[in-house]
This record gives structure tokens, C-alpha cells and sequence, in this order.
């Protein structure tokens, strides 16, 4: 018998209908016990949000500080054979749920020595919160061996308005009848069982050797070019200003607010005018410097931290 434990956060719903439909191939095997293990906070983030409580829950985010958590149903002591670990990204880094469990005594016990595959569910930007990852799992000495993505595909202006009708205004269908609805969708959960299917594969044959190239070859992974070079822009800018807004107190303290709204007009309205010249430096930098760009996207396709 192998035994999985999946460890998860999610506010609607999403990412657990994502991470359920990967693992269907595992939890239809009689040989493969899986325990679920969903990750709640002890004060529970609000969804949906309000605008104020959004921004703010940027420099921690972006500062891993963690967030105290309710106990955990599963045993500690146990020795899995792998941990699954479903993320969203939030802020271009590790959200705090999950990031409080990486910081926690229990996944000190439960990775060491351990495989781990990922599964994030995000809008679109999940590059520079994996290589967060990776480091905590370096840290935790344990094997990121698989990495599984769901991304919105929609045109990124689109996916920021559907994304923001989602989480402040609670909009789960189509925004106004017209936008396409946000984040994970039906024919994602349709082809999700297909990268569950080299996970039983490796879990079965304790190889783990070719798990994330099965997974890319699959299209576990998909890396758009404008986002990942837009990205590298918000990934140096991000730790600067959540310095800059901490400088005024911790989460929820008043003498932050203006700092905290001004990233909140400043962040949507950055990524409005830079979204269309990024989109058309992405299109020039395969023709300028093809290689450069491909050695990017094989790098993010894997699961080493450079
Ligand atoms: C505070 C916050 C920050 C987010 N930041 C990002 C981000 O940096 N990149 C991204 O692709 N999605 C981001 N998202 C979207 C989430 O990754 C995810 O799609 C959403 O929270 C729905 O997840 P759930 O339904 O499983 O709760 C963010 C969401 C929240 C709430």
C-alpha cells in the first residue's frame, strides 16, 4: 500500500476541484491511500475580499510571515510516500497558508527526506512563487519531483479584470455575462486526470527519474513568454515596496492604509500599461534572442533552483 498525504488551502473551491481531479488515477487504485489534509487558518482569510484587506495581506505575503493554523488531522509520524502540496500563488510568492505550514514543526517531520509534486492553481503568475518553493523544500531537505499547473488562459488584461470581479467582488461565473469565467474551468478538470497518471506511475514504481518530463510532455506546464519576462519585473520591485508599507506596521495597523491603497491603484494600473509593451517585447525577444528566452522557459519547466 502507498500512502499520500495532500496537503491544500483553498477559499473557493478552486484549487481542491483542480488537485481532486489530478489524483483521480491515484484514488480510483486500490494500492494508494490518499489523506486530504485542507489547511485553515485560525482567523480565516475573507473571500471575498474587501479592497483594503486584499492589498494588505501584500508584505506579509511577499515576507512569508505565516499565519497561525488549526490543527492537523494527519499523523505526523507517518512515513508517506509522497506529499502533494496544492498552492495558489498570491503576490508572486507562496500564499501565507501554506507558507505557515512549510514554516511549521509538523512539515519539518512529514518532508524530510520526502518526494513532493506541486500543484498550483493561480491566474497566471506562478513562476517566481515556485522558486520560493523550491527553496523551502530545499530547506525542509525534501525532493520537489513534479510540478502541475492550471492557469487562466485568458489574455492577461482579461484574466486581471475576471481576477478582480473574482476575488473582491465574489464573481464566480462569467463577469457581466460577456468576460469568460475566471480561473479553473471545466475542460481543465477534464484533462486534469492525465497528469495524475504519471504520478501513479512513479509512485507505483518508486522512479520519480522522468515524473516532470512526463508532466511537460503532458502540458502540466504552460509558460507564456510576456509573463514570465513581466513577472521578473514585479518579483524585484514586490520585496521594496512591502518593505516600504511595513515600515508603517504590521497587518491591519491604520498608519499604513495610504501606503497599502496607493500599491492598490498602483499595482493594477502598472500592469494595464505594461501588460500591452511587454506583450510586444515578448513577441520581439524569441526573434532577438531565441535561445535566451527558450533557456528560461526550460528552466521554469523543471524542478532544480539554480
Ligand atoms: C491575495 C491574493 C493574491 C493573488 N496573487 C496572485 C498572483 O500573484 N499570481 C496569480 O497567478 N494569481 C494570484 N491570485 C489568484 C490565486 O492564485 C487563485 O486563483 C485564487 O485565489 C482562487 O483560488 P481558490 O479558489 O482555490 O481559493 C491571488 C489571489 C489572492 C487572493
Amino acid at each position: 500500500m502507498k500512502n499520500v498525504l495532500v496537503i491544500y488551502y483553498t477559499q473557493t473551491g478552486q484549487l481542491s476541484s483542480a488537485v481532486k481531479a489530478t489524483l483521480l488515477p491515484l484514488e480510483n487504485d486500490p494500492e494508494v491511500t490518499l489523506h486530504f489534509e485542507q489547511l485553515k487558518p485560525v482567523k480565516a482569510y475573507p473571500y471575498p475580499w474587501s479592497y483594503m484587506e486584499f492589498f494588505d495581506v501584500f508584505p506579509e505575503t511577499v515576507h512569508g510571515i505565516p499565519c497561525e493554523l488549526q490543527p492537523f488531522s494527519f499523523d505526523k509520524e507517518k512515513n508517506y510516500d509522497l506529499v502533494v502540496l496544492a498552492y495558489q500563488p498570491w503576490f508572486l510568492s507562496i500564499c501565507i497558508p501554506i507558507n505557515s505550514f512549510l514554516q511549521s514543526e509538523s512539515a519539518k517531520k512529514v518532508l524530510n527526506g520526502k518526494p513532493v509534486v506541486t500543484v498550483i492553481a493561480c491566474r497566471n503568475m506562478w513562476l517566481s512563487a515556485q522558486e520560493k518553493m523550491k527553496a523551502q523544500l530545499l530547506k525542509l531537505n525534501a525532493k520537489l519531483v513534479g510540478n502541475i499547473t492550471f492557469v487562466d488562459k485568458s489574455a492577461n488584461l482579461i484574466s486581471l479584470i475576471t481576477v478582480l470581479a473574482f476575488v473582491l467582488g465574489g464573481v464566480k461565473d462569467k463577469f457581466l455575462g460577456i468576460f469568460p469565467k475566471y480561473g479553473v474551468n471545466e475542460n481543465d478538470l477534464k484533462i486534469a486526470p492525465t497528469y495524475g497518471l504519471p504520478v501513479l506511475k512513479s509512485i507505483k514504481t518508486d522512479n520519480y527519474n522522468f515524473l516532470q518530463d512526463d508532466l511537460v510532455k503532458a502540458g502540466a506546464i504552460t509558460i507564456r513568454p510576456n509573463l514570465m519576462i513581466m513577472e521578473g519585473r514585479g518579483k524585484v520591485l514586490f520585496p521594496l515596496y512591502a518593505n516600504y508599507i511595513s515600515k508603517k506596521g504590521p497587518s491591519g495597523n491604520p498608519k499604513r492604509r495610504t501606503r497599502v491603497r496607493i500599491f492598490g491603484i498602483v499595482l493594477p494600473t502598472g500592469i494595464l500599461i505594461l501588460s500591452p509593451i511587454i506583450t510586444i517585447i515578448s513577441h520581439l525577444a524569441p526573434l532577438i534572442a531565441p535561445k535566451k528566452i527558450q533557456k528560461e522557459i526550460n528552466y521554469f519547466s523543471q524542478n532544480s533552483l539554480r
